[in-house]
């Protein structure tokens, strides 16, 4: 975790394809964090190497530095399109090499990207897989279905869409660390008389 005042937000992002309407929304979905104060980075899995994982071989490749990048984090975005129902490989690959050290009470945004309709599948397999990492997922998510029509010029266009990415950026700051507050009031200190 960053010991700094301003948060830091990685964000990991599961399409390894050029031109990717993913990548192209988590940087908008970066840019909205920075304008909050954060700092923040763009982990492109395809910069890293990082084998199918083998649980004998937990180290492999770029498996450290990867841990390491998503520790630094206070809020962690992850991005992906949406494959067959679900999420990418690249990201599932990336996530089994990482576990609770990196993700346990860590606060985490959803994107999904899709070709066709809604992507809500991957949405939930995504909050599934991050609340058995024990992270504190946002409940704020982003969709943006019919990905080729969405962008221009690697901007999404659509104003309502554009807003929840942007809404997100801002939560992932907002909520960084949220697991240390609001502070907790047993039940049985709560009077409802009067
Ligand atoms: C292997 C594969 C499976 C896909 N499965 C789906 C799918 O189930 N539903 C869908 O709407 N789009 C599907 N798509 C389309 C992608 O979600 C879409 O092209 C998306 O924009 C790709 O993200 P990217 O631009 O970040 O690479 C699939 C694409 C590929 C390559």
């Amino acid at each position: 975790m960053n010991v700094t005042d301003s948060k830091h937000v990685v964000a990991l992002c599961g399409s390894q394809r050029d031109g990717s309407h993913t990548r192209s929304a988590l940087e908008q979905t970066l840019t909205a964090a920075e304008t909050r104060g954060a700092t923040t980075e763009l982990l492109d899995l395809t910069e890293l190497d990082l084998p199918v994982f083998d649980p004998d071989q937990t180290d492999a490749g770029d498996a450290e530095t990867l841990r390491q990048r998503v520790q630094d984090a206070d809020a962690v975005l992850l991005g992906t399109p949406m494959y067959h129902g679900s999420y990418s490989s690249t990201l599932k690959t990336a996530l089994d090499y990482c576990g609770f050290d990196e993700f346990e009470e860590t606060t985490v945004g959803l994107l999904v990207v899709s070709g066709g309709g809604f992507p809500t599948p991957a949405l939930e397999h995504l909050r599934s897989v991050a609340r058995a990492l024990d992270a504190w997922v946002l409940p704020h998510q982003v969709a943006i279905p019919n990905a080729h029509d969405a962008f221009e010029g690697g901007q999404l266009t659509d104003e309502s869409l554009l807003d929840r990415v942007e809404t997100l950026g801002t939560d992932l700051v907002e909520y960084a660390g949220v697991e240390s507050y609001p502070e907790a009031v047993p039940a049985c200190t709560v009077s409802t008389a009067d």
